[in-house]
């Protein structure tokens, strides 16, 4: 039997956007290629993130598996954990960040950052793609092999593509897989008013 992960929405206790609903994280992707009209979307809604004074401080590197000797050099800067599945992915993007010179303003960066990243895994549900994003990755290296200048950080890779099957992966990969997602409940997170208000 072959067990399709592409389908693990949230267990939501209220209504969310379907969008914000089917967007996970899965290990196990298919070796279609994806169009390059679909990563030209996917690049577009972060380019229309909202960011801090409109610095826009995100940059993305990416190759595809299209691009071989790229993708490797894109996987070789991986932690071997995350390397044994996400070199599958037929996609890679290292994300780098521009950090604002102002002292103090570098964390702004960040989070401008994060809203294009959240912008970009979200419109990849639209477009029928999986994303997965990964800290578990050399920066050093990165900034080494992809020629990132100083005064940007790199910050997170992600991985896209089609959906696979989790039966392509190794058992404990597998086995997470399929595990139920799960979240904090909101009264942990959500204070009216006052810190733990
Ligand atoms: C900034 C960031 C770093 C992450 N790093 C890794 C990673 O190195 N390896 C990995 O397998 N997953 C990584 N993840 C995926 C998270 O584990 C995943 O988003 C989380 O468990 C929630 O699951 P969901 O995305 O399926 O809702 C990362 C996610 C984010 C946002």
């Amino acid at each position: 039997m072959t067990t399709t992960t592409h389908y693990k929405p949230a267990d939501n206790l209220h209504p969310i956007h379907d969008l914000i609903r089917h967007r996970w994280s899965p290990r196990a992707f298919s070796s279609r290629s994806v169009e390059q009209e679909k990563l030209d979307s996917v690049f577009e809604a972060a380019r229309w993130a909202a960011s801090a004074n409109n610095m826009q401080p995100w940059h993305f590197i990416y190759a595809t598996n299209e691009q071989p000797e790229e993708h490797a050099r894109l996987t070789s800067i991986l932690f071997e954990r995350n390397a044994m599945w996400a070199q599958k992915a037929p996609v890679l993007v290292l994300v780098v960040a521009k950090l604002y010179e102002a002292p103090g303003r570098e964390t702004v960066s960040f989070y401008d950052v994060g809203m294009a990243s959240g912008a970009l895994v979200t419109q990849a549900v639209d477009l029928g793609l999986a994303t997965h994003q990964m800290g578990g990755f050399d920066a050093s290296k990165a900034r080494e092999e992809l020629n990132i200048p100083e005064g940007y950080v790199p910050l997170t890779m992600i991985a896209i593509g089609y959906p696979g099957h989790a039966d392509d992966l190794s058992d404990d990969f597998r086995e997470r897989e399929l595990a139920p997602r799960v979240r904090k409940e909101q009264k942990d997170f959500v204070f009216q008013g006052r810190w733990n208000g």
